[in-house]
Protein backbone atom coordinates (compact mmCIF):
# COMPACT_ATOMS: atom_id res chain seq x y z
CA UNK A 1 0.00 0.00 0.00
CA UNK A 2 1.22 3.35 -0.83
CA UNK A 3 0.64 6.24 0.84
CA UNK A 4 1.14 9.98 -0.05
CA UNK A 5 2.29 12.15 2.76
CA UNK A 6 2.40 15.67 1.24
CA UNK A 7 4.32 17.60 3.95
CA UNK A 8 6.39 17.55 6.59
CA UNK A 9 5.30 15.90 9.60
CA UNK A 10 6.17 15.30 13.40
CA UNK A 11 9.05 12.76 13.12
CA UNK A 12 6.44 10.59 15.47
CA UNK A 13 3.96 10.17 12.87
CA UNK A 14 6.43 8.84 10.74
CA UNK A 15 8.15 6.53 12.60
CA UNK A 16 5.00 4.71 13.17
CA UNK A 17 4.31 4.68 9.44
CA UNK A 18 8.10 3.09 8.99
CA UNK A 19 7.65 0.94 11.89
CA UNK A 20 4.27 -0.75 9.95
CA UNK A 21 6.26 -1.02 6.54
CA UNK A 22 4.20 1.79 5.18
CA UNK A 23 5.41 2.68 1.38
CA UNK A 24 5.52 6.52 1.53
CA UNK A 25 5.20 9.06 -1.20
CA UNK A 26 6.77 12.24 -0.62
CA UNK A 27 6.69 15.58 -2.34
CA UNK A 28 9.71 17.20 -4.19
CA UNK A 29 8.02 20.56 -4.16
CA UNK A 30 4.62 20.61 -2.54
CA UNK A 31 2.86 22.62 -5.36
CA UNK A 32 -0.77 21.93 -6.30
CA UNK A 33 -0.30 20.27 -9.48
CA UNK A 34 2.82 17.52 -7.75
CA UNK A 35 -0.14 17.05 -5.34
CA UNK A 36 -2.74 15.79 -7.41
CA UNK A 37 -0.11 14.06 -9.81
CA UNK A 38 1.05 12.16 -5.98
CA UNK A 39 -2.58 11.73 -5.08
CA UNK A 40 -3.14 9.82 -8.04
CA UNK A 41 -0.49 7.05 -7.48
CA UNK A 42 -1.47 6.56 -3.63
CA UNK A 43 -3.86 3.99 -1.79
CA UNK A 44 -4.22 6.78 0.43
CA UNK A 45 -3.34 10.15 1.90
CA UNK A 46 -1.87 11.71 5.18
CA UNK A 47 -3.18 15.40 4.28
CA UNK A 48 -1.96 18.20 6.11
CA UNK A 49 -3.04 21.41 5.15
CA UNK A 50 -6.62 22.44 2.92
CA UNK A 51 -6.64 20.76 0.05
CA UNK A 52 -10.08 20.41 -1.53
CA UNK A 53 -11.11 16.85 -1.34
CA UNK A 54 -14.80 17.48 -3.66
CA UNK A 55 -16.23 15.56 -6.33
CA UNK A 56 -13.42 16.34 -8.92
CA UNK A 57 -11.05 14.81 -6.79
CA UNK A 58 -12.51 12.00 -6.10
CA UNK A 59 -13.50 11.61 -9.69
CA UNK A 60 -9.94 12.14 -10.34
CA UNK A 61 -8.42 10.04 -8.26
CA UNK A 62 -10.21 6.79 -8.00
CA UNK A 63 -7.35 4.49 -6.34
CA UNK A 64 -7.59 6.60 -3.74
CA UNK A 65 -9.28 4.92 -0.77
CA UNK A 66 -8.57 6.28 2.41
CA UNK A 67 -8.18 10.04 4.14
CA UNK A 68 -6.43 10.49 6.81
CA UNK A 69 -6.49 14.50 7.42
CA UNK A 70 -3.91 16.48 9.55
CA UNK A 71 -6.05 18.22 11.17
CA UNK A 72 -9.36 17.93 13.35
CA UNK A 73 -11.67 20.01 11.32
CA UNK A 74 -12.75 17.83 7.88
CA UNK A 75 -14.87 20.97 6.06
CA UNK A 76 -12.51 20.35 3.41
CA UNK A 77 -13.55 17.35 2.61
CA UNK A 78 -16.96 16.79 0.54
CA UNK A 79 -18.12 13.71 3.01
CA UNK A 80 -21.45 12.63 0.73
CA UNK A 81 -19.07 12.04 -1.87
CA UNK A 82 -16.50 9.93 0.70
CA UNK A 83 -19.43 8.18 2.20
CA UNK A 84 -20.53 7.22 -1.65
CA UNK A 85 -17.40 6.03 -2.19
CA UNK A 86 -16.88 4.19 1.30
CA UNK A 87 -13.90 6.43 1.86
CA UNK A 88 -12.72 6.86 5.43
CA UNK A 89 -11.80 10.37 6.43
CA UNK A 90 -9.56 10.28 9.68
CA UNK A 91 -9.12 13.33 11.51
CA UNK A 92 -7.41 14.56 14.71
CA UNK A 93 -9.46 14.99 17.70
CA UNK A 94 -9.15 15.81 21.56
CA UNK A 95 -5.11 16.12 21.33
CA UNK A 96 -5.46 19.77 19.83
CA UNK A 97 -8.37 21.03 22.17
CA UNK A 98 -5.72 22.76 24.86
CA UNK A 99 -4.10 23.97 22.41
CA UNK A 100 -6.38 25.81 20.35
CA UNK A 101 -8.75 26.75 23.21
CA UNK A 102 -5.01 28.66 24.45
CA UNK A 103 -5.12 30.67 21.19
CA UNK A 104 -8.98 31.80 22.22
CA UNK A 105 -8.24 32.45 25.45
CA UNK A 106 -5.37 34.87 24.56
CA UNK A 107 -7.10 36.42 21.30
CA UNK A 108 -9.63 37.50 23.62
CA UNK A 109 -7.18 38.78 26.39
CA UNK A 110 -5.24 40.30 24.09
CA UNK A 111 -8.09 42.20 22.67
CA UNK A 112 -9.28 43.80 25.88
CA UNK A 113 -6.24 44.80 26.58
CA UNK A 114 -5.25 46.39 22.61
CA UNK A 115 -2.13 44.24 22.98
CA UNK A 116 -1.74 44.75 19.10
CA UNK A 117 -1.81 48.37 19.47
CA UNK A 118 0.42 48.68 22.10
CA UNK A 119 2.84 46.17 20.83
CA UNK A 120 3.09 48.43 18.08
CA UNK A 121 3.26 51.32 20.12
CA UNK A 122 6.52 50.16 21.82
CA UNK A 123 7.98 48.42 17.93
CA UNK A 124 7.52 52.00 16.32
CA UNK A 125 8.67 54.19 19.16
CA UNK A 126 5.72 55.68 19.78
CA UNK A 127 5.61 54.99 23.77
CA UNK A 128 5.46 58.26 25.12
CA UNK A 129 4.47 59.83 28.52
CA UNK A 130 1.82 57.51 30.60
CA UNK A 131 -1.72 58.98 29.50
CA UNK A 132 -4.59 58.20 32.07
CA UNK A 133 -6.77 57.66 29.05
CA UNK A 134 -6.04 56.28 26.15
CA UNK A 135 -7.18 53.44 24.39
CA UNK A 136 -8.11 51.72 27.73
CA UNK A 137 -9.13 48.27 27.37
CA UNK A 138 -11.45 46.81 29.42
CA UNK A 139 -11.51 43.38 32.39
CA UNK A 140 -13.18 40.02 31.78
CA UNK A 141 -14.22 39.65 35.44
CA UNK A 142 -17.50 38.26 35.95
CA UNK A 143 -18.07 39.07 32.71
CA UNK A 144 -20.30 36.54 30.30
CA UNK A 145 -18.50 33.93 27.80
CA UNK A 146 -21.18 33.06 25.05
CA UNK A 147 -19.52 29.57 22.80
CA UNK A 148 -21.25 29.07 19.49
CA UNK A 149 -20.29 24.99 19.57
CA UNK A 150 -19.33 23.93 22.58
CA UNK A 151 -17.64 20.43 21.73
CA UNK A 152 -14.10 19.79 23.25
CA UNK A 153 -12.26 23.47 22.27
CA UNK A 154 -15.56 25.29 23.78
CA UNK A 155 -15.24 23.58 27.04
CA UNK A 156 -11.43 23.77 27.11
CA UNK A 157 -12.26 27.67 26.69
CA UNK A 158 -14.79 28.05 28.79
CA UNK A 159 -13.29 26.30 32.11
CA UNK A 160 -10.05 28.48 31.10
CA UNK A 161 -12.86 31.65 31.57
CA UNK A 162 -14.51 30.52 34.42
CA UNK A 163 -11.41 29.81 36.45
CA UNK A 164 -9.31 33.08 35.70
CA UNK A 165 -12.11 35.58 35.84
CA UNK A 166 -15.24 33.54 37.56
CA UNK A 167 -16.98 34.34 33.93
CA UNK A 168 -20.41 32.97 33.73
CA UNK A 169 -20.98 30.49 30.63
CA UNK A 170 -23.58 30.79 28.23
CA UNK A 171 -23.59 28.33 24.86
CA UNK A 172 -25.55 27.56 21.88
CA UNK A 173 -25.01 23.86 20.29
CA UNK A 174 -27.02 21.66 18.09
CA UNK A 175 -27.10 19.53 21.29
CA UNK A 176 -26.81 19.90 25.01
CA UNK A 177 -23.63 19.64 26.75
CA UNK A 178 -24.64 18.14 30.02
CA UNK A 179 -20.29 18.18 31.00
CA UNK A 180 -20.37 21.56 30.82
CA UNK A 181 -23.58 22.50 32.27
CA UNK A 182 -22.49 20.47 35.84
CA UNK A 183 -18.90 21.19 35.55
CA UNK A 184 -19.19 24.69 34.70
CA UNK A 185 -22.80 25.74 35.17
CA UNK A 186 -23.23 26.14 31.07
CA UNK A 187 -26.51 27.48 30.15
CA UNK A 188 -28.01 26.35 27.09
CA UNK A 189 -29.42 29.18 25.45
CA UNK A 190 -30.90 30.13 22.10
CA UNK A 191 -28.67 31.37 19.24
CA UNK A 192 -30.27 34.94 19.71
CA UNK A 193 -29.68 35.06 23.48
CA UNK A 194 -26.25 34.33 22.92
CA UNK A 195 -25.52 37.06 20.43
CA UNK A 196 -27.32 39.39 22.39
CA UNK A 197 -25.84 38.21 26.23
CA UNK A 198 -22.65 37.78 25.42
CA UNK A 199 -19.83 40.08 26.85
CA UNK A 200 -17.27 37.93 24.93
CA UNK A 201 -18.83 35.38 22.21
CA UNK A 202 -16.38 32.24 21.17
CA UNK A 203 -16.73 30.27 17.92
CA UNK A 204 -15.46 26.53 19.14
CA UNK A 205 -17.90 24.71 16.12
CA UNK A 206 -17.32 22.50 13.64
CA UNK A 207 -17.97 24.37 9.97
CA UNK A 208 -20.28 23.24 7.27
CA UNK A 209 -21.59 24.86 4.41
CA UNK A 210 -24.77 25.87 6.25
CA UNK A 211 -23.22 28.34 8.15
CA UNK A 212 -21.26 30.47 6.04
CA UNK A 213 -21.30 34.05 7.06
CA UNK A 214 -23.61 33.63 10.12
CA UNK A 215 -21.77 36.30 11.47
CA UNK A 216 -22.88 38.84 9.78
CA UNK A 217 -24.23 42.56 9.83
CA UNK A 218 -27.47 41.42 10.85
CA UNK A 219 -25.67 39.17 14.30
CA UNK A 220 -23.13 42.10 14.64
CA UNK A 221 -25.51 44.76 15.72
CA UNK A 222 -27.54 42.40 18.23
CA UNK A 223 -24.29 42.28 20.02
CA UNK A 224 -23.77 44.32 22.61
CA UNK A 225 -21.47 47.51 22.47
CA UNK A 226 -18.76 46.22 24.69
CA UNK A 227 -18.46 42.45 23.41
CA UNK A 228 -15.17 40.83 21.60
CA UNK A 229 -15.56 38.73 18.62
CA UNK A 230 -13.49 35.47 18.57
CA UNK A 231 -13.42 33.31 15.76
CA UNK A 232 -10.63 30.62 16.14
CA UNK A 233 -12.84 27.67 14.37
CA UNK A 234 -12.86 28.40 10.24
CA UNK A 235 -12.97 32.15 8.69
CA UNK A 236 -15.76 30.99 7.07
CA UNK A 237 -18.00 31.68 9.71
CA UNK A 238 -17.97 35.31 9.80
CA UNK A 239 -18.24 37.85 6.82
CA UNK A 240 -14.97 40.06 7.37
CA UNK A 241 -16.51 43.22 5.80
CA UNK A 242 -19.28 43.15 7.79
CA UNK A 243 -16.99 42.60 11.33
CA UNK A 244 -15.46 45.45 9.75
CA UNK A 245 -18.20 47.31 9.69
CA UNK A 246 -18.92 46.71 12.93
CA UNK A 247 -16.17 47.62 14.63
CA UNK A 248 -15.71 51.22 12.62
CA UNK A 249 -19.38 51.34 13.83
CA UNK A 250 -18.60 50.79 17.33
CA UNK A 251 -21.46 47.80 17.23
CA UNK A 252 -18.87 45.77 18.83
CA UNK A 253 -15.88 46.04 20.59
CA UNK A 254 -13.52 44.38 19.68
CA UNK A 255 -12.43 41.03 17.68
CA UNK A 256 -9.66 38.50 17.74
CA UNK A 257 -9.19 36.29 14.73
CA UNK A 258 -6.76 32.88 14.49
CA UNK A 259 -9.02 32.30 11.16
CA UNK A 260 -9.79 34.21 8.54
CA UNK A 261 -11.75 34.17 4.98
CA UNK A 262 -9.38 33.83 3.00
CA UNK A 263 -6.28 32.85 4.67
CA UNK A 264 -3.67 34.00 4.29
CA UNK A 265 -5.34 37.34 5.10
CA UNK A 266 -3.65 40.47 3.06
CA UNK A 267 -1.03 42.17 4.80
CA UNK A 268 -3.12 45.36 4.02
CA UNK A 269 -6.74 44.21 4.96
CA UNK A 270 -7.94 46.82 6.94
CA UNK A 271 -9.27 44.98 9.88
CA UNK A 272 -5.20 45.37 10.90
CA UNK A 273 -5.15 48.67 11.04
CA UNK A 274 -7.70 48.51 13.92
CA UNK A 275 -6.60 49.53 17.79
CA UNK A 276 -9.20 46.69 19.14
CA UNK A 277 -8.30 43.96 16.79
CA UNK A 278 -5.63 41.02 17.01
CA UNK A 279 -5.10 38.82 14.15
CA UNK A 280 -3.23 35.66 14.41
CA UNK A 281 -2.04 33.37 11.43
CA UNK A 282 -3.90 30.18 12.19
CA UNK A 283 -1.53 28.96 15.17
CA UNK A 284 -3.97 27.07 16.75
CA UNK A 285 -2.46 23.93 17.03
CA UNK A 286 0.91 24.75 16.57
CA UNK A 287 2.51 23.78 19.75
CA UNK A 288 5.19 20.81 19.50
CA UNK A 289 2.51 18.81 21.89
CA UNK A 290 -0.48 19.37 19.83
CA UNK A 291 1.51 18.89 16.58
CA UNK A 292 2.87 15.77 17.87
CA UNK A 293 -0.65 14.60 19.02
CA UNK A 294 -1.73 15.14 15.25
CA UNK A 295 1.40 13.12 13.73
CA UNK A 296 0.45 10.13 16.44
CA UNK A 297 -3.37 10.43 15.29
CA UNK A 298 -2.83 10.74 11.75
CA UNK A 299 -0.73 8.21 11.14
CA UNK A 300 -2.42 5.47 13.43
CA UNK A 301 -5.34 6.28 11.66
CA UNK A 302 -3.52 5.23 8.07
CA UNK A 303 -2.20 2.22 9.43
CA UNK A 304 -5.45 0.61 11.03
CA UNK A 305 -6.73 1.33 6.80
CA UNK A 306 -3.62 -0.11 5.86
CA UNK A 307 -4.41 -3.57 8.04
CA UNK A 308 -8.62 -3.16 7.05
CA UNK A 309 -9.50 -1.84 10.31
CA UNK A 310 -11.42 0.83 11.30
CA UNK A 311 -9.66 4.20 11.72
CA UNK A 312 -9.98 5.14 15.60
CA UNK A 313 -10.35 8.40 14.53
CA UNK A 314 -12.92 8.48 11.96
CA UNK A 315 -15.20 11.73 10.77
CA UNK A 316 -17.49 9.04 8.93
CA UNK A 317 -17.63 6.17 10.76
CA UNK A 318 -21.18 5.70 8.64
CA UNK A 319 -18.61 4.23 6.01
CA UNK A 320 -17.92 1.31 8.29
CA UNK A 321 -21.85 0.29 8.43
CA UNK A 322 -22.67 -2.42 6.13
C1 LIG B 1 -7.72 21.88 12.66
O1 LIG B 1 -7.13 20.89 13.11
O2 LIG B 1 -8.85 21.81 12.17
C2 LIG B 1 -6.99 23.16 12.73
O3 LIG B 1 -7.80 24.24 12.48
C3 LIG B 1 -5.86 23.14 11.72
O4 LIG B 1 -6.41 23.14 10.44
Amino acid sequence: MKVFVNAQIPQIGMEILQKENIEVIFPENENDAEWLENCKKADAILNVGKHQFDKEFFDECPNIKAIALFSVGFDNVNVQQANARKIPIGNTPDVLSRATSDVAFLLMQMVSRKATYNIDKVKSGNWKDFDALEELGQELYGKTLGIYGLGRIGFEMAEKCKKAFEMNIIYHNRSRNSDAENKLEAQYVSFEDLVKRSDVLSINANYTEEQAGIFNTEIFEKMKSNAIFINTARGGFHSEDDLLHALKTREIWGAGLDVTNPEPMDKDHPLLELSNVCVLPHIGSATVEARNGMAKLAAENIVAFAKGEAMPNCANPEVYQN
